[in-house]
């Protein structure tokens, strides 16, 4: 196992290119079981989530061919309709092959992903939507098996205790796109990866309409095509370098990205007086003067992500007052607030609130990264902590960053991969 070594200190100076969203291609990984067709994704990130949503779908008998970001996937007629616990208790993203394995071969066996550290995360509105569409569904020894004599059409209502889900919006739309008759999800995830699923999709012949906004509709087609299709960029790897730039005191442009997908991050640091200039497909990111305290609430797209909320944390615990960040999304992910504690952040969390005094400095120190954003969030305390930070466990962050070590030394930062 690797661990990263930092030397905080260092301003970040530079130019950087952001990857492939990894949210945008697993759901599109999944999609490509939709036809029989060869796909061809472009801009995938490689990632270990990748390669495990890749696992999944060669064991369901598909072939996949990689060369570098570019994935040539022909699902042909597979056969296979399960997903194991193995495979898919590993990346819960997984789940969402349910609706593409449900829409072709009429019957899909996919085990329940179970809990994860940043909280309990149910799949209830993945299997209401697919029961809503003709599906029987059945638990049994912790998988979904799911069977249908024809997917039909409906009108579903897709929004639980935290409002709306991406994956069981992509799971119903996957499996809407071969269903009898129209279907119209209403509390539909807005998320930009969402979008790119649904555009995805219609590339391949599919009539949705109304993604990006929470009543998608969708007439159901006989069958689609493969395409050549390019994922849209990371918004969460943009957002963790303009983070990295605002935190060090650098001066930092973020290229190949969507910036209007960023925008409650960016008007959040504009407030906490970081400086940004805007490009068509570019960030700039400056910070000279101190920070100011900013208070955070996580919500549903366009509201600002939970998997910023974490690295939103780091920068605010060393700005010069008080800030309240409330994670409106998973009010248990907070695993890395005794870990920046332990780097001298002064945060105490009250349920789904975290109250962060901001301090002067941090002082480096072993700390454990828990899970993918809150090890984001500790590499950047170490970029400017004072001596040196070991963060253990990075596997974390390798499933949905790519190269972050990399690219971050690219841009001046001390940081080395070393053996556990
Ligand atoms: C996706 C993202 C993840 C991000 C999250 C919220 C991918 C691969 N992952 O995860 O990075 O943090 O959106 O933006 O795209 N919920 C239910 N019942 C369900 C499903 C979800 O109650 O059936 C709840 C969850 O526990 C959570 C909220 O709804 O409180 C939103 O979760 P959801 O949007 O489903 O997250 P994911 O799609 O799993």
């Amino acid at each position: 196992m690797d661990k990263l070594v930092i030397e905080g200190g260092r301003p970040l100076k530079g130019s950087v290119q952001v990857s492939g969203s990894k949210n945008s291609l697993l759901p599109i990984l999944a999609a490509t079981l939709l036809t029989p067709e060869k796909c061809v994704i472009k801009n995938a990130p490689l990632l270990s989530d990748t390669y495990t949503m890749l696992k999944i779908i060669r064991n369901l008998g598909v072939a996949v061919e990689m060369d570098g970001n570019v994935l040539q996937i022909k699902s042909g007629n597979f056969k296979k309709y399960v997903a194991p616990y193995r495979l898919v208790s590993t990346m819960r993203a997984s789940f969402c092959v349910l609706g593409p394995i449900l829409a072709r071969l009429k019957k899909a066996e996919v085990s329940l992903p179970g809990g994860c550290v940043i909280g309990v995360r149910p799949v209830d509105l993945h299997i209401k939507g697919l029961k809503a569409l003709g599906t029987d569904i059945e638990i049994k020894e912790g998988n979904v098996c799911a069977k249908t004599r024809a997917l039909r059409g409906k009108q579903i209502f897709l929004g639980g205790a935290f409002g709306s889900s991406v994956l069981a919006t992509a799971n119903v739309m996957m499996a809407a796109v071969l269903a009898k008759g129209t279907t119209v999800i209403e509390n539909a995830a807005c998320e930009p990866e969402t979008v790119d699923l649904a555009n995805f999709l219609n590339k391949m012949g599919a009539k949705i309409k109304g993604h990006g906004s929470p009543r998608i509709e969708i007439k159901g087609v006989k069958s689609l095509s493969g395409v050549e299709y390019e994922v849209i960029a990371d918004r969460i790897e943009a957002g963790t370098f303009a983070i990295a730039a605002a935190i060090t005191k650098g001066e930092v442009t973020i290229k190949n990205i969507n910036v209007e997908y960023l925008s409650a991050l960016i008007e959040k640091l504009e407030d906490a007086g970081v400086t940004i200039k805007r490009g068509r497909d570019f960030l700039f990111v400056k910070r000279t003067g101190p920070l100011k305290p900013v208070d955070i609430t996580t919500l549903p797209y366009p509201g600002f992500p939970t998997d910023m909320q974490a690295q939103f944390m780091s920068l605010m615990g060393i700005a010069s007052g008080i800030s309240v960040i409330a994670e409106k999304i998973y009010p248990d992910r907070f695993m890395h607030i005794p870990e920046l504690n332990r780097m001298g952040a002064q945060i105490f969390r009250q349920g789904p609130y975290a109250i962060v005094h901001g301090v002067k400095s941090l002082n480096g120190a072993p700390v454990m990264a828990s899970d993918l954003r809150a090890s984001a969030a500790l590499v950047l305390a170490g970029l400017i902590a004072k001596d040196k930070t070991e963060i253990f466990r990075i596997y974390h962050l390798d499933r949905g960053y790519e190269n972050l070590d990399k690219k971050l030394v690219q841009l001046g930062a001390k940081i080395s991969r070393e053996k556990q």
